[in-house]
């Protein structure tokens, strides 16, 4: 027990360096005063509400004068001259992104002002009080009653800062800066495929919360040891140190106290009897209470372990095939960013209506509505941050944006039983910098996460001597516990009616997934099966592909590129793309095409192998 304890507490003192941002952990149960709703906007395409006309910032500056938007200046009198007014300004929803909401914001990409008023009617001085956004794309600058925040950079990952000391019980007013604009040393970069959908589009809540408080903890299965929960708890607060931490699972009639260490973490150990391991057949969720004399959190925990085992991926010990599907985060029906629980359950019953049992979150991390439903529903996922093609791999700024996105998913999804694989890229260039790039990133992920394992999306190609052999050549593999790649056979080069005569050459001892494959295909256009665009097409392609893919030995799962059509900027074929790329196997009409059906059977046979 002792090295359990030992090795916690190391982990600890890394994790600290790293999730030094305060980030609230588990504020998803935690009851909070939202702040969801109409929230009046600015569009500032010319940032007159953020620089003075000689450029220079008024943020930051003494006195920044009427003209920074985020004082919010009223007229004192009619002479007064202030070129703006949020309370006459239209309004937006809030979570959504801009794009879907308003027509003239569709293509939308710059700077835009969201200002929301608020009262806190129980406003209570001894508290202290955090200002929480689920995600902002992509750069968020926030203001509360005319002081900054901060700033925060990634447009899928949670942050929130403390607004103790500038809140008042009336009359406040929380005014953002949100740019969308898309920057080639940024995460992802200036190329992605996919629509830059901008705006607060998660949700954003107050947290009241006492002078000491749960800020973060990890408790999970030890990688080492299925009969034991390790992890650490940490406070945030002046009564941090020595405080008192009892941890209890009611249902497993288990209560442990801890005491906190100086800096207000400890680790934890706890032994367990009898329990049940989640998993995708049985996805056991166990109440988890934590609680000090100041705060109670209560938790829903899945406990499982996931490891490989040569060519094996095994859940609990037992070999299990990844059965998914590729999502891109956005409600197919209505062309935003999905962003509710609503859109996570219908994306995710399709998903299950498929037969899978996984599914890729591409490219980026999701809405925590989806990683708290599928703990529920018996999901398997892959999670993933947006290093996404030609990422500036040599710009030691761009490596800390990757490593703080990649911080911030891990510390929001640590404890979730369903999360079973980070991803750390997709499709990316092979090169010195790019390697260096990503190992690093690994190492990372090792140290803030032991149970789980890493992937990323590499490629393949065919072989110089002969075309119809496949090869995957890239010194990444080595680094990583899963060897992932995308193959699009058929589609992008290579004739679909030669699928059936091509192989891989895989000569690793490791679990492999075939994260993308597919075909695109405008929904209710029918025709031959070798005419491209066509549902037939599209339903040749997986009746060909599946088929091979099965006869790799290492194959431990699969998630094609697509489960629904996405917009995207790069796809606007008249007629069959118009804006839309339809590699989806549902259309935005909700529309099943035949390769669907096509998949859901090879899967339905799997599962009566
Ligand atoms: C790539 C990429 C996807 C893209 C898809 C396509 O593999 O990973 O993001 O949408 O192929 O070309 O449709």
């Amino acid at each position: 027990m002792k090295r359990y304890i030992l090795l916690a507490a190391i982990i600890i003192v890394n994790l600290s360096a790293i999730f030094s941002n305060n980030l609230l952990h588990n504020n998803y149960l935690r009851k909070g005063i939202s702040l969801n709703g109409k929230w009046n906007y600015i569009v500032d395409m010319y940032e007159t509400g953020y620089y003075n006309y000689r450029w220079q910032p008024h943020d930051g500056s003494p006195n920044p004068g009427a003209g920074a938007f985020y004082t919010n200046t009223k007229p004192k009198n009619k002479m007064d001259l202030v070129e703006y007014d949020f309370d006459a300004s239209p309004t937006l929803l809030v979570p959504g992104d801009w794009n879907s909401q308003k027509e003239k914001l569709f293509y939308y990409e710059g700077t835009l002002w969201y200002k929301k008023s608020f009262d806190l009617p129980n406003y209570n001085a001894s508290k202290r009080y955090y200002l929480h956004f689920g995600a902002v794309n992509y750069r968020a600058d926030v203001y509360v009653n005319g002081k900054k925040l901060g700033t925060h950079k990634g447009g899928f990952t949670p942050f929130n800062f403390e607004m103790t000391d500038v809140l008042k019980a009336k009359d406040n007013f929380v005014i953002l800066r949100v740019d969308n604009k898309r920057a080639a040393d940024e995460v992802p970069t200036l190329n992605t495929d996919w629509w830059n959908y901008g705006g607060i589009t998660r949700n954003v809540t107050i947290y009241e919360l006492s002078p000491t408080f749960i800020e973060d903890y990890s408790l999970q299965l030890d990688e080492n040891n299925s009969k034991l929960i390790s992890g650490y708890v940490q406070l945030n607060g002046n009564n941090k140190a020595n405080s008192k931490v009892t941890i209890s699972i009611p249902e497993l009639n288990l209560q442990k106290e801890f005491i906190t260490k100086s800096d207000g973490s400890i680790a934890i150990a706890i032994p367990l009897k009898k329990y049940t391991a989640w998993s995708d057949t049985d996805p056991k969720l166990y109440t988890v209470n934590l609680h000090t004399n100041e705060d109670n959190v209560t938790d829903k925990i899945g406990f499982r372990q996931i490891e490989t085992r040569g060519s094996d991926i095994l859940l609990n010990g037992k070999t299990v095939f990844l059965k998914g599907i590729c999502i891109h985060e956005e409600n197919v029906m209505r062309g935003g960013r999905a962003h509710s629980m609503e859109d996570a359950r219908m994306l995710l019953n399709w998903a299950k209506e498929l037969g899978c049992n996984f599914v890729r979150l591409a490219h980026y991390p999701h809405n925590e509505h989806m990683v708290r439903l599928a703990d529920e529903m018996g999901l398997l996922l892959w999670e993933e941050i947006p290093v996404y093609w030609t990422i500036q791999w040599g710009n030691p700024e761009t490596y800390k944006k990757a490593e703080q996105q990649l911080s911030e998913v891990i510390h929001r999804d640590k404890n979730r039983a369903s999360v079973i694989i980070w991803s750390m890229a997709n499709e990316t260039p092979m090169s010195d910098e790019r390697l260096a790039f990503l190992s690093k990133l690994v190492n990372t992920t090792r140290k803030l996460d032991k149970v789980r394992l890493i992937s990323a999306a590499l490629e393949d190609h065919g072989k110089e001597s002969d075309n119809n052999i496949m090869v995957v050549e890239d010194p990444f593999a080595d680094m990583v516990d899963i060897l992932s790649f995308n193959q699009y056979y058929g589609w992008y080069g290579g004739d679909i009616d030669n699928i059936k005569n091509i192989r891989w050459e895989i000569d690793i001892d490791k679990p492999v997934i075939i994260s993308e494959f597919g075909a695109g295909a405008l929904q209710g256009y029918h025709a031959d099966n070798m005419t491209r665009w066509s549902e037939e097409f599209q339903e040749l392609l997986y009746e060909e592909t599946l088929p091979t893919l099965a006869k790799i030995p290492q194959l431990s799962g699969i998630t094609p590129w697509i489960l629904a059509d996405f917009r995207s900027p790069r796809r606007m074929l008249i007629p069959y793309q118009d804006g839309w790329n339809r590699k989806g196997l549902i259309s935005e009409t909700g529309n099943r095409k035949k390769a669907f059906f096509t998949l859901q059977k090879f899967y339905s046979e799997l599962e009566n192998k």
